[in-house]
């Protein structure tokens, strides 16, 4: 504290190199710091603690709605803290009515040159009169004449200006001394480190603002599972490589994903299908949490014939598929591995027509976010654009279609977050872009650009689960995950 003290003497001498001292005048009303609008007033309930170094280990913080926080306890004390901030107010007063009298200073140096320049001219002029012989005429001397007087005139105004700029020089320089002694008589009375403690409330405020800035970044914003009160994806992680599929290389097709529930979104369950002969779902293997995952360890194994190309999901405990050689969707039951229900999705092609770009037979795509169960889809009708219809998972039916204008064998892939469709395609074999989005809610589509960096060459399928908001990329075989960064909404 003792440094800080007179790290505060310091700076608050600095501070007053520029105050006009005569209007420093103490004032009986006890007025509280402003520096931040949490501080209870000086005169105040006293916290016992506070006495000893009361911001020792005061730390902004960042709460669960991501406000940044910080309370502060300010000692009771007879310290004359209006004064101070009078003398900080007329510190920045005076500082700027310095800057406007450096830069006058720095104007008449200019002028100085100038008048420098004339005076050589002059000089030059007139050693040619002298030394050529031509008859002078009247003319020539009216002229120097002229400029002689306009010469004296200015150098008359700049010797007032001049004279008055060392007359204010020599008053503030009064002046500041003066405050010095004011500075350091009220240093004395800070018995309770007041200035230090000011000094440290003004670190605590950069702090908050920091974490406020870092808050409107939109990195590290925290959106709670299942809300959708974000502005949608801004960016994708780097990949992270949880595994190769457990059938092994040769298995470059085939997808996996996190069980998706609302109903129970603390449960943990991770699926993994590796097509076989690049087009059936048949064996499928599900594991209880993500160690066991890592450890290819299993709790079940099932073999299910056939379902269609990669495009499968699992929600609440069934996994959503198409069925082989139809456009049907399937809905298995995975605690016992039997086909409960089964409709066809009306008008959808199928059968590899309208498949992703470089990954055949998934016509049929099915995505589950914040709103449910959705399957991505083309039909003959729509020319071989997108369609997405919002299925109901109890019955199979369709709730409601949107038709976009995105050709979809011009996509590599597709999923659903919150409602939007945003669809990928390829940029070389290492990148792929985010490059359209559909919001069905609004019934718009959209143009975006996120990079999605990969590891291989195709992202066989990509599903996003709302329970941890991540994306579940199966890329020739490997398992990959990334973590999404969602825009916050500014409130307006
Ligand atoms: C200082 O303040 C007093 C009263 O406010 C004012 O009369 C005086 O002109 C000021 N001095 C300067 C140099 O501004
Ligand atoms: C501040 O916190 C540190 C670590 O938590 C502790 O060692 C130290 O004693 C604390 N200081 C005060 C004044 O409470
Ligand atoms: C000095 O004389 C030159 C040439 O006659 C002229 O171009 C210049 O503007 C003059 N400078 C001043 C400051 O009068
Ligand atoms: C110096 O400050 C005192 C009050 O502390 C004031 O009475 C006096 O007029 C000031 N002197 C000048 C030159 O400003
Ligand atoms: C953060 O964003 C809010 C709302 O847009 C704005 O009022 C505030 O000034 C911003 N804060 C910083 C530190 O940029
Ligand atoms: C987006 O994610 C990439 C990959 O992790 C990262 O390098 C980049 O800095 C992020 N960009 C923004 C604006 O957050
Ligand atoms: C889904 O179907 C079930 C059974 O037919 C029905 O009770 C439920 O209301 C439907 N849900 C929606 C959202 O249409």
């Amino acid at each position: 504290m003792q440094f800080l003290k007179a790290t505060g003497l310091l700076l608050l001498l600095q501070g007053a190199l520029a105050v006009n001292a005569s209007t420093v005048l103490p004032s009986p009303t006890n007025r509280r710091l402003t520096t931040l609008p949490d501080i209870p007033s000086p005169a105040g309930p006293l916290k016992p603690t506070s006495h000893l170094e009361p911001f020792a280990n005061v730390t902004g913080s960042l709460d669960d709605h991501g406000v940044c926080q910080c309370s502060v306890y300010l000692p009771d004390t007879a310290f004359p803290v209006d004064r101070v901030e009078r003398i900080e107010i007329l510190a920045q007063q005076l500082s700027v009515k310095f800057d406007i009298e450096i830069s006058k200073v720095s104007q008449y140096t200019k002028d100085i040159e100038l008048y420098e320049k004339r005076i050589l001219n002059l000089t030059k002029k007139i050693e040619y009169l002298e030394k050529t012989s031509v008859s002078y005429t009247e003319l020539d001397f009216q002229l120097i004449r002229l400029e002689i007087q306009e010469m004296e005139k200015l150098v008359t105004q700049l010797k007032v200006s001049l004279s008055g700029n060392n007359v204010i020089v020599e008053q503030l320089y009064v002046e500041i001394k003066n405050l010095s002694l004011m500075v350091t008589e009220v240093e004395s009375l800070d018995k309770h480190n007041i200035l230090a403690v000011r000094r440290e409330i003004a670190s605590l405020q950069r702090k908050l603002q920091d974490c406020e800035a870092s808050r409107n970044q939109s990195t590290n914003h925290y959106f709670p599972p299942g809300t959708c009160s974000h502005g949608g994806i801004v960016n994708v992680s780097q990949p992270y490589m949880v595994q190769l599929n457990w059938r092994g290389f040769g298995f470059k097709q085939g997808g996996w994903g996190r069980y998706s529930s609302p109903l129970a979104p603390g449960k943990e369950l991770y699926w993994v299908a590796p097509l076989t002969s690049a087009r059936y779902i048949e064996y499928y293997r599900l594991h209880e949490s993500f160690d066991d995952l890592l450890l290819f360890k299993y709790s079940k194994e099932y073999r299910y014939q056939y379902g269609d190309g990669s495009g499968a999901v699992v929600y609440n405990n069934f996994m959503y598929f198409n069925v082989y050689n139809s456009r049907d969707i399937g809905k298995l039951d995975l605690n016992t591995n039997t086909l409960v229900l089964r409709r066809a999705l009306p008008n959808a092609a199928f059968n590899n027509r309208f498949s992703y770009a470089g990954v055949s037979w998934q016509d049929l795509d099915f995505a589950v976010d914040e709103n449910g169960l959705w399957v991505i889809y083309s039909t003959e009708a729509s020319t071989g654009n997108i369609v997405i219809s919002k299925i109901n998972e109890t019955n199979l039916e369709v709730i409601d279609t949107w038709e976009t204008r995105q050709y979809r064998p011009s996509v590599s892939n597709a999923f659903m977050v919150c409602g939007v469709l945003y669809a990928t395609r390829i940029v070389n074999t290492r990148k792929e872009e985010i490059f359209y989005t559909y919001d069905t809610n609004t019934r718009t589509e959209g143009r975006v650009s996120i990079i999605i960096d990969k590891m291989m060459e195709t992202i066989q399928s990509a599903d996003y689960s709302p329970i941890d908001r991540r994306l579940y990329v199966y890329n020739d075989g490997y398992l990959v995950r990334h973590d999404l960064t969602f825009q916050p909404i500014i409130p307006a």
